[in-house]
């Protein structure tokens, strides 16, 4: 899987032709799933822009009820009605800017699920965190409580997002990804069984066409969440293909 966050960029006329061009220039590839995050307010459109193609739709956020007197959020009910199959869940830019909580999460997991999104769940350390040696204590309790209450998981993508790696250019080298991967695929298991062979386990932060490749080649490597990368069609194409050649 290859999905692009496009976070709060694009307008109208880009965020339709940046989808078209994706969906011209990727028509060939049969493998593995494609799907585009624009801003709320661009859905609609680049929905219809894809239709009919293999593009599937996410939404970068969303609220954990239905509908209610909750001014500025936007319900599970809305994306579905927009065309969203996939759902951004825990974004560290979330996380950090508007003090998004493991118990939201958690909240807002449980209610994509039921409302039939699935969730693209992202977690990750920052540097400091890191420098401690607490990477994996960090993450690990972040998918648990996360996953709390959760019994069936096949439904699920988490992406492994370093904060320190989010927009800096700076990228975790393959195997430092690769540990990280591993150690929750391996969490999975324990509690889920098997399914966390088809557990889909992202890689986010500073992924460009040159180094997807050596991380895609990493066992536990099933993708990529792609932001900057993402907003050129050229670039975003060239990390798809190279990612369909691997898998
Ligand atoms: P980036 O963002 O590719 O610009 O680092 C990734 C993300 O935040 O999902």
């Amino acid at each position: 899987m290859v999905a692009g966050n496009w976070k709060m960029n694009t307008a109208q006329d880009e965020a339709k032709a940046l989808a078209k061009y994706i969906v011209v220039n990727t028509q060939d590839i049969k493998n593995g799933e494609v799907v585009l995050s624009p801003p709320f307010v661009y859905l609609f459109a680049v929905s219809d822009a894809i239709k009919g193609s293999h593009i599937k739709l996410s939404a970068q956020n969303m609220y954990f009820e239905d509908k209610g007197a909750y001014t500025g959020e936007i319900s599970p009910i809305m994306l579905k009605d927009a065309g969203c199959q996939y759902v951004i869940i825990g974004h560290s830019e979330r996380r950090k800017y508007f003090n998004e909580t493991d118990e939201n999460i958690n909240l807002k997991l449980k209610k994509a699920l039921s409302t039939g999104l699935k969730p693209i769940l992202c977690v990750g350390e920052t540097l400091e965190e890191r420098e401690k040696d607490i990477t994996e204590f960090v993450v690990g309790i972040q998918i648990k409580k996360a996953l709390y209450g959760i019994q069936d998981i096949s439904n699920i993508v988490i992406a492994y997002e370093p904060v320190w790696a989010i927009g800096t250019g700076k990228n975790a080298t393959p195997e430092e990804a690769e540990e990280v991967h591993f150690f929750i695929r391996e969490m999975i298991r324990k509690k889920y069984g098997n399914t966390a062979d088809k557990l889909l386990i992202l890689y986010g932060g500073s992924v460009t066409v040159d180094n997807i490749g050596s991380l895609i080649e990493m066992k536990d490597i099933d993708g990529a969440l792609v932001g900057g990368a993402s907003l050129k069609g050229e670039s975003f194409v060239g990390i798809i293909k190279k990612v369909a050649e691997k898998r």
